[in-house]
């Protein structure tokens, strides 16, 4: 199949594909997503097919007015309707009791499904002129999330209907996810919504043990998508922990040739070997925004050990953390003063 690259203007050409049943990737706030008709269960398993993810892992459908959540979902608590009065549109999916109507496809079994407004102005109109639209990141299952349509052409050309150009994607990681299903509601991947902000909206949050820390063997994850390897460039990445000039000092002196650094804006004139900024060592959301795009780039470049500093689990640097900390296998180095 050819896969056609439209413009915003042509949203009218990508809702006729999605009401036929076919797979359109559409730009979003957060990363590019590969959008079916959520409730038209042969188009989201041609999804799972198209990205070559396991069908047990489920996937977040996309709403463009508040009103559509109610023939999704069996509840929508008090904390459900704090949630999205705050935070919707925008970058949080909120885990609630599914409806019948969504199919098995959707919620890969479970008995729940996850409900995301972007804000994104094309995915948005996308979903208006079609319907609720089942949606994963749009890339092969096991690389970084897409951030420009360009990085949904190299994973998907020739696998998909339909890509909807919509330049950069503004946060560049994916939507917090959070699940009220059970009590209290528990953080189930950090993304542009912070912790603190969830804490300050509904009060407690806990912090499921996945978004830090590998599974435990026989462990169940509360969020599938968390037991896969994740963001897994062709490069070995080692996470080093430590201040700038350890973490400098350590990579000048690990250099064979094949090696880049991951690093800061600040740190790039005294290293001695290829790097790929992530931005200020202070800003999380530049980081977020910087970092799928990196880690591709050192595909692109056939490094085969990338040494990444590592960032601070706080803010949205929590969300920079836990996808990078995934990239290197839960491997941190810490490095001496
Ligand atoms: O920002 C985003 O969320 C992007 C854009 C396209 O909206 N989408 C995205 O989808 O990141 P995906 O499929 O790559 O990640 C969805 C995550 C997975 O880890 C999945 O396991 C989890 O959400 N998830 C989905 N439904 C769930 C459910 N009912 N219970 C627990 N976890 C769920
Ligand atoms: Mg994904």
């Amino acid at each position: 199949m050819e896969t056609k690259l439209l413009s915003v203007s042509q949203i009218d050409e990508a809702a006729e594909i999605i009401k036929r049943g076919g797979l359109v990737a559409m730009p979003t706030e957060t990363v590019y997503g590969l959008a079916a008709d959520a409730l038209n269960g042969r188009a989201v398993a041609d999804i799972f097919r198209a990205k070559g993810r396991p069908m047990d892992n489920p996937l977040i459908v996309h709403i463009s007015e508040l009103s559509q959540i109610k023939c999704l979902v069996r509840e929508f608590p008090e904390k459900a309707r704090i949630l999205a009065e705050r935070f919707w549109p925008g970058p949080l999916t909120i885990i609630l009791p599914k409806s019948e109507l969504i199919p098995d496809e959707v919620s890969a079994g479970l008995d729940t499904v996850a409900v995301r407004f972007p804000s994104n102005e094309t995915a948005r109109k996308l979903i208006s002129a079609s319907c609720p639209l089942a949606a994963p990141s749009a890339n092969l299952s096991g690389s970084p999330s897409p951030t420009t349509a360009k990085h949904v052409m190299d994973d998907m050309s020739g696998r998909i209907d339909a890509v909807i150009d919509g330049g950069e994607c503004a946060v560049g990681v994916e939507s917090t996810v959070i699940t009220l299903a059970s009590e209290p509601p528990r953080l189930l991947r950090p993304g542009g919504i912070t912790l603190e902000q969830l804490r300050d909206a509904i009060g407690e949050v806990v912090l499921d043990d996945a978004v830090m820390n590998p599974l435990k063997s026989g462990e169940q994850a509360a969020s599938p998508g968390m037991k896969y390897k994740h963001y897994s460039p062709k490069a070995d990445i080692i996470l080093l922990k430590g201040k700038s000039e350890a973490f400098v000092r350590y990579v000048n002196s690990h250099n064979d040739g094949k090696t880049a650094a991951l690093c800061y804006d600040s740190e790039t004139e005294k290293l001695e070997v290829p790097f790929i900024s992530i931005g200020k060592e202070d800003d999380y959301s530049e980081q977020a925004n910087r970092l799928f795009a990196a880690l591709r780039t050192a595909d692109d470049r056939d490094f085969q050990v990338v040494y990444a500093h590592c960032p601070k689990p706080e803010g949205i640097g929590l969300a920079v953390y836990n996808r990078i900390i995934r990239a290197a296998g839960f491997e941190v180095k810490e490095l001496e003063e």
